[in-house]
């Protein structure tokens, strides 16, 4: 049971999954234990994360720990449909094309929520919130789940406070194994690979305006600082924003950032951070980008409204001329850049964001019926185990506390 763009594409999509496979050790170790194991046996999986070659491996890791896969993208433009006709060729079962419209989109969820999964893997919380508002009688199945990026953990928050929330999710994006690596070094790479190979242009010598200093705002804005751009950062936060200035970049209000910036790259996780206010103060050419989890951080609809003329520019570049005759140039959009016009974070990254998922899931599933909270961090545990296999993997050591050294952390007394 599947609905895939094209099953025949499967060759192409098997090659990217056996490169990242190449380079996902931590996971390659877990699905060999999952396939001794079978930790997931006869459970569904329904999954909701970005349909590209990293998390096909970990669908097909999940299933040699015997789960049932129903798998789904997590944005219309990030499904790969080779990747997907690769899975369903390895008889998992996908609902997820490239290019989705809103309604296909909510199909393609619905369908995987709909197959009455008993652990939701889901990034940026469609697949919870679907179960809860359109399936509640699917509910009961369900033992838990776990959410990979921040926004969906601040609605899964705001859902428990709401008392709304009717089953323990693991909080994978807050293991340090995950934010530390993922959201900072993996998005400061990925979003500059998504814009450099979409536009072709030169980063050295220009503006470019960070939206949010957080943990992937971090790694975006010393990247950018790496390709020789000079950076600007314009936050909500007055402690990030203090972080911002003393890691050497300049700090100000987006409505005057935008008066100079050449790139404009918004990660914040909010809505509304680039709005008509600015887009008439933009230079002619700016490149506007977003890399949150969803499409409302830069307001591309008012754009378009605004726009007395529209054009594709390039290869996944709209372009929109205002009313004064500049041109402004969207990617991808609007939706996250480094997935709708890229690959995602690299492989090594993703190695450790998806063991912390699959060891979370196993734990959950162990833990059935035990958890009292709805909201559960990730064992330390968990987080240890993954870093010390990279560490392995990697060949190197590191120190070990002595029994004195121990007791000496834990007194209290000199
Ligand atoms: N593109 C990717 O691959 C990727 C990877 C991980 C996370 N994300 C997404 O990126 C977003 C940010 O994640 P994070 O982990 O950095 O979150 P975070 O909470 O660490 O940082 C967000 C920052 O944005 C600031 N902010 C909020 N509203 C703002 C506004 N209107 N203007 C300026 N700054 C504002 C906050 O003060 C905060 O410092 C989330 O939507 C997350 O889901 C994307």
């Amino acid at each position: 049971m599947s609905e895939i763009r094209d099953p025949g594409l499967w060759e192409s999509g098997k090659r990217k999954i056996d490169w990242v496979k190449g380079n996902m050790s931590l996971l390659r170790s877990i699905e060999e234990e999952f396939l001794a194991s079978k930790p997931f046996a006869g459970v569904k999986i329904a999954l909701s994360i970005h349909l590209e070659a990293k998390t096909a491996y970990l669908c097909k890791v999940l299933a040699a720990g015997g789960a049932e896969m129903f798998v789904t993208g997590s944005n219309p433009l990030s499904t790969q449909d080779d990747v997907a006709a690769a899975l369903v060729h390895d008889g998992l079962n996908v609902f997820a094309w490239h290019g989705a419209t809103d309604e296909e989109y909510h199909r393609h969820i619905s369908m995987a929520v709909s197959s009455g999964p008993n652990i939701i893997i889901d990034d940026g919380g469609d697949l919870v919130n679907m179960i809860h508002n359109e399936y509640p009688e699917l509910i009961e199945n369900v033992i838990g789940g776990c959410e990979e990026t921040t926004t969906g953990i601040i609605r899964l928050i705001n859902m428990d406070k709401a008392g709304q929330l009717k089953f323990p999710m693991m909080l994978v994006n807050n293991a340090r194994c995950k934010y530390l690596f993922d959201n900072r070094y993996g998005t400061g790479q990925s979003v500059w690979d998504g814009i450099n190979r979409t536009t072709n242009l030169i980063v050295a010598g220009k503006n470019v305006v960070v939206a949010g200093y957080g943990w992937c705002g971090k790694g975006v804005a010393m990247r950018a600082k790496g390709l020789g751009a000079s950076v600007i950062v314009t936050e909500v936060d007055p402690v990030k924003a203090i972080e911002a200035v003393m890691d050497g970049f300049k700090v100000m209000k987006m409505e005057e950032a935008a008066k100079i910036g050449d790139f404009f790259v918004t990660v914040t996780g909010c809505k509304d951070v680039i709005t008509e206010k600015s887009f008439y103060n933009m230079k002619d050419g700016a490149i506007l980008c977003n890399a949150g989890h969803f499409d409302c951080e830069v307001d591309v609809a008012g754009l378009k409204k605004i726009a007395v003329e529209t054009r594709l520019a390039r290869n996944n570049i709209d372009g929109y001329k205002l009313s004064n005759g500049r041109w402004l140039y969207v990617i991808g959009e609007g939706r996250l850049v480094n997935l709708a016009a890229g690959d995602g974070h690299p492989a090594e990254i993703m190695d450790m964001s998806f063991a912390i998922q699959a060891l979370s899931a196993a734990w959950l599933f162990k833990n059935k019926g035990k958890l009292t909270s709805k909201i559960n961090v990730v064992p330390e545990e968990i987080d240890n185990d993954v870093a010390s296999r990279k560490l392995r993997f990697w060949g190197l050591e590191i120190d070990t506390l002595t029994e004195e050294q121990e007791k000496y952390l834990n007194s209290w007394q000199v």
